[in-house]
């Protein structure tokens, strides 16, 4: 789309004289030393740096360049920066400071689209698919994963980190993020982002906020009730900033209330810094900054992606224009530079710095988290009579459509991680940005072939529907595959691609034995669900997609995924129902959403938020919650009452006493995944964090409980509710700063 392709001649000679300005700078013994003396706190260390910096070496650091070989056909990539990467910012060789090499994004290292080279590295299963775990530990160890790779491949700031609420089930980038509740996803991507900053790098928390949508995501203007927003997304961002740690974050290309994300003095100062303690430095989306010193002053520290718009409002020229006309104060300059540093020493950056490692890598561990990260993922919607796992003993299985003989389907734009491996299915449309689609080579079909060696397994590719039902009423039974494609910059159909909804309906009329797997972005409407027995949603399941599931359907592996968003029953039951926001847009559903508008609503969806099946079953019982010191906690016992050991994702609700001012009647406070034999049972303990037993009130800032009985619920989904213990709660305040 668009932001991929604007470039201009001036853009190109300034950003060529200012690479070769860089090239060779003089090599001071000193100072490099000052970058190697390990004493002090990386703050303190920034400011020792910063006092030996020229002010060109200082502006020279806010400055980032594109990195790739995405679009623009005349774009010459900065001597230095890395091959298929999303960014560069020049070191200073001087004093020994490494360049910022940046790649894409959460889901594994991106090389980018274009004509260039791509290097093939891991990709995890998308952001639905990990906070459909419900276990941070997995979460982490993916991130773990795509660091390590980031580091091996030279890269040292991934831009990972995508924590952007599921408003908008068509949103093109819910399979970057994940859900739309904002403990799970917080939760979730705050794990991953500590994994990914275990490798002595820095992680990106993004897209800083309210780039719920792609449609207008450049121009659109979005506004939403301040209390609203600090319980719904900002909250979503502040459990992944607290949990996770990131080094920088990313603010977004639309605006919030009027400004662009990257000069609202709201966002980039009074929530991050102010309110939350924030230390790390705000880089732009490329090309989402629109001013220098509107910017500077509001708190961007970092313009990313110069070269893709005409102007640089962060280039040299325009940073000292606004120095000399006092726009900007040499302060604040120095506070830029104090905060890229600072994280820079935090994450080892200068220490422990990348090296261009460009030999080959073992990807088998990788695979391996790649792979159990999907397998505990996929979540089992329905599953009447048993239908799942397969028979062994089934004689003829049909498998049918979403190219499930050659692999599993990957989300387009710059999250798009290019496999160790072929395209499995090259050259489907678009094969340009934001395509092209990409097919990782994990093969259901031959997965099941190999896991079920007596049974004949046929595929068809559901082109022919006729020729799909007669193979499916010629076998015992048939698994249909479903796809969705979605990409960053467009927005989605909230259905299957194509004509597959009524290829699943001909399919399942042929044969009542036909088992749906879904692998799509976000929710889906399922218009065929009560025509079928069984439905398996895999999501984008990376690398090992495939492998992953046929383990399920075999029954090797125990599903245990539970859904971070509501698979809605219509269009019409979404706040937004004709089609996504335009230009402007309030967000009148504030903090009403997902499951929580769907409860207020009183509306029933197709599958609830929270839910997912297993081949096992769980009771809860001795629900006890306690409040101690003002901390709230619940302990229960999870009791595997099946024949299979199991993994369960146990919730915990809370519903507030009345007149409390609630968004919905019930919240999300706490979860735990906890695994078990046949027959075991575990006591398990679940905290639940303060503000989520509170609102943001706006008149005396801050979170405040109203004094009640407070109902704590233990639950298999967000609509299957198990005991229940109500407490009275005295009223409580906690400031915007309050920390767990
Ligand atoms: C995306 C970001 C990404 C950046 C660099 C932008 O278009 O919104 O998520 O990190 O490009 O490729």
């Amino acid at each position: 789309m668009a932001r991929r392709v604007k470039y201009s001649a001036a853009a190109a000679g300034m950003l060529l004289a200012l690479a070769a300005s860089g090239a060779a700078p003089a090599q001071d013994v000193a100072s490099v030393t000052l970058a190697k003396d390990t004493r002090g706190s990386p703050a303190e260390r920034a400011a020792a740096m910063l006092a030996q910096m020229t002010q060109a070496e200082k502006l020279s650091l806010l400055e980032g360049f594109l990195g790739n070989d995405f679009a623009p056909a005349k774009f010459t990539m900065p001597q230095g920066a890395r091959p298929g990467s999303a960014g560069y910012v020049p070191g200073i060789t001087r004093l020994g400071i490494p360049p910022q090499w940046q790649t894409d994004a959460g889901l594994g290292v991106a090389t980018q689209g274009g004509a260039g080279p791509k290097r093939g590295a891991t990709a995890l299963p998308s952001g639905p698919a990990t906070a459909a775990t419900f276990d941070p530990a997995l979460a982490y160890e993916g991130g773990r994963m795509i660091g390590r790779e980031a580091r091996a491949f030279g890269f040292n700031v991934m831009l990972g980190g995508g924590v952007n609420l599921l408003r908008e089930p068509r949103n093109g980038r819910n399979f970057e993020y994940a859900g739309e509740d904002p403990l799970l996803a917080g939760t979730i991507v705050g794990a991953e982002i500590a994994g990914v900053q275990s490798n002595r790098v820095i992680d990106t928390v993004k897209h800083y906020a309210l780039n719920d949508q792609e449609t207008v995501r450049d121009t659109g203007n979005f506004i939403i009730d301040e209390a609203a927003f600090r319980m719904s997304d900002l909250l979503a961002f502040e459990l992944a900033i607290e949990r996770g740690r990131p080094g920088s974050a990313m603010c977004a290309y639309n605006l919030v209330d009027g400004l662009h994300a990257c000069e609202s003095p709201f966002l980039l100062t009074d929530v991050l810094r102010r309110d939350w303690g924030w230390q790390g430095y705000v880089m732009s989306d490329w090309g989402a900054a629109h001013s220098t010193a509107a910017s500077a002053n509001a708190g961007l520290d970092q313009e990313s992606g110069f070269g893709l718009q005409t102007d640089a409002w962060y280039g040299r020229d325009k940073l000292e224009a606004a120095l000399a006309k006092g726009e900007v104060d040499h302060a604040r300059i120095d506070l830029m530079v104090t905060r890229i540093l600072t994280a820079m020493f935090a994450h080892g950056l200068i220490d422990d710095p990348v090296t261009d490692t460009t030999g080959p890598t073992d990807f088998a561990p990788n695979r391996a988290v790649a792979q159990r990260d999907a397998e505990a993922g996929i979540v089992l919607l329905k599953n009447d009579a048993s239908m799942l796992p397969l028979a062994a003993t089934a004689k003829r299985i049909a498998v049918i459509g979403g190219h499930a003989d050659k692999g599993v389907i990957a989300g387009g734009g710059s999250s798009l991680v290019y496999p160790d491996g072929e395209n499995a299915v090259p050259g489907l449309k678009p094969t340009g940005w934001p395509g092209p689609v990409v097919y990782y080579p994990s093969s259901p079909v031959e997965e099941l072939r190999q896991l079920l060696p007596d049974t004949r397994i046929d595929y068809a590719d559901g082109e022919d529907p006729a020729a799909a039902a007669k193979l499916a009423k010629s076998a015992d039974l048939v698994i249909v595959f479903g796809t969705q494609w979605a990409a960053e910059s467009i927005d989605v159909q909230l259905h299957l691609d194509g004509e597959q909804d009524a290829l699943i309906e001909r399919v399942a009329a042929a044969n009542r034995r036909t088992v749906v797997v879904l692998e799509t972005g976000g929710p889906v409407l399922t218009p065929w669900a009560a025509k079928v027995p069984a439905i398996v949603e895999a999501w984008y399941p990376g690398r090992m997609g495939g492998a992953a599931i046929a383990n399920v359907l075999v029954g090797k592996v125990n599903p245990s995924g539970h859904l971070p968003m509501t698979f809605p029953k219509s269009l019409g039951q979404l706040p937004y129902p004709g089609e996504p926001r335009k230009k402007e847009a309030t967000y009148t559903e504030g903090a009403t959403v997902g499951y929580k508008w769907f409860d207020a609503k009183a509306l029933q969806p197709q599958f609830p938020f929270g839910h997912g099946l297993s081949y096992t079953s769980f009771t809860y019982g001795d629900l006890d919650v306690t409040r101690t010191d003002g901390s709230v906690a619940a302990t229960l016992t999870v009791t595997n009452t099946g024949k299979r050991a199991g993994a369960d994702a146990v919730q915990l609700y809370v519903s507030p006493p009345p007149g409390s001012g609630w968004e919905a009647p019930k919240r999300l406070a706490g979860f735990a995944k906890v695994e078990l034999a046949p027959g075991e049972s575990k006591r398990i303990g679940i905290a639940v964090d303060p503000r989520l037993l509170s609102i943001w009130d706006t008149a005396s800032p801050g979170w405040s409980r109203v004094p009640g009985a407070y109902t704590f619920t233990a639950a298999q989904s967000s609509r299957d509710l198990g005991p229940s213990v109500k407490i009275d709660l005295p009223a409580a305040k906690l400031p915007p700063q309050w920390r767990p």
